[in-house]
């Protein structure tokens, strides 16, 4: 479960260019939630998810994580807990590396094992087995560097590094955003496949609003700083995208 409590944060605070990005925002997501998050440009998504994540601290607040006070632990110590894939398939992997080096990082990130930990044939096994069910082919390419991979076939591996030890919470920033309409259906079918067979705690942020109606089972708007709606059940069921829509001007 993650509790928020009155999260906020404040950039450039008393200079002409401060910016509130988050407003004494709360939320509260139960085990195996999968939340689509809307909000427009500059509402405070992406720095929602770099304070959950540890890449920045807040100005006031708790954020806690099965109960834990995460709040000020350090980025690298909550890797065991958060999984993450941004906008840019650029961002999350090494690109000099192969796709075995890779998920041997993020194996051992995920397990809290040494960074000198060897892989063995075991291991390799276990990262064959897993890229195949990606259904990419990329389980015969393991020697490749990540740099020589398309977008969609980036954002696929970083999905399953973010997820291959279960993690307590996965983020989702926009991460089929930079894809071809094809390659973007495929990492959301991905992604709704990888969600719930591991019945992962998920927040996906996404700028489609069909998206986000058609995907996970909670829809959030965050504006300036602050949930301005929440929608389970019956009142996500029948929300009209215009609905949603005036929401944003209002
Ligand atoms: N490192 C930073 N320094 C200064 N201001 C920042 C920084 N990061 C974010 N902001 C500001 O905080 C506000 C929220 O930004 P944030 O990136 O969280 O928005 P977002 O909802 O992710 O937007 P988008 O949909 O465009 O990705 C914006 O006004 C932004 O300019
Ligand atoms: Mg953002």
């Amino acid at each position: 479960m993650l509790e928020i409590h009155s999260l906020s944060k404040e950039f450039n605070k008393g200079t002409p260019d401060a910016q509130i990005a988050l407003d004494q925002f709360a939320m509260t997501i139960e085990d195996g939630e999968f939340v689509t998050l809307l909000g427009g440009n500059g509402s405070g998504k992406s720095t929602l998810f770099n304070l959950i994540a540890g890449s920045l601290f807040p100005d006031s607040g708790t954020i806690l994580l099965e109960g834990q006070d995460v709040t000020f632990l350090p980025e690298h110590r909550r890797a065991l807990l958060v999984g993450r894939v941004f906008q840019n398939p650029l961002t999350g992997t090494a690109p000099n590396m192969t796709i075995e080096e890779n998920l041997a990082i993020a194996y051992m990130r995920g397990t809290g094992r040494s960074l000198l930990h060897r892989t063995t044939k075991q291991d390799r096994a276990f990262f064959r087995e897993q890229l195949s069910t990606l259904g990419l082919g990329l389980e015969n390419r393991m020697n490749t560097r990540i740099g020589l991979l398309s977008g969609g076939q980036r954002q696929a591996i970083t999905l399953l590094m973010a997820t291959m030890v279960k993690p307590k919470l996965l983020l989702l920033d926009e991460h089929t955003a930079a894809l071809d309409p094809q390659s973007a259906t495929r990492v959301t079918e991905l992604t709704e496949r990888i969600v719930s067979e591991g019945q992962i705690t998920t927040i996906m942020v996404t700028h489609s609003i069909a998206t986000a109606l058609q995907t996970g089972n909670r829809l959030m708007l965050l504006d300036r700083g602050q949930i301005a709606m929440d929608l389970q059940g019956e009142a996500r069921r029948t929300i009209t995208r215009q609905e949603l829509l005036d929401c944003y001007a209002r």
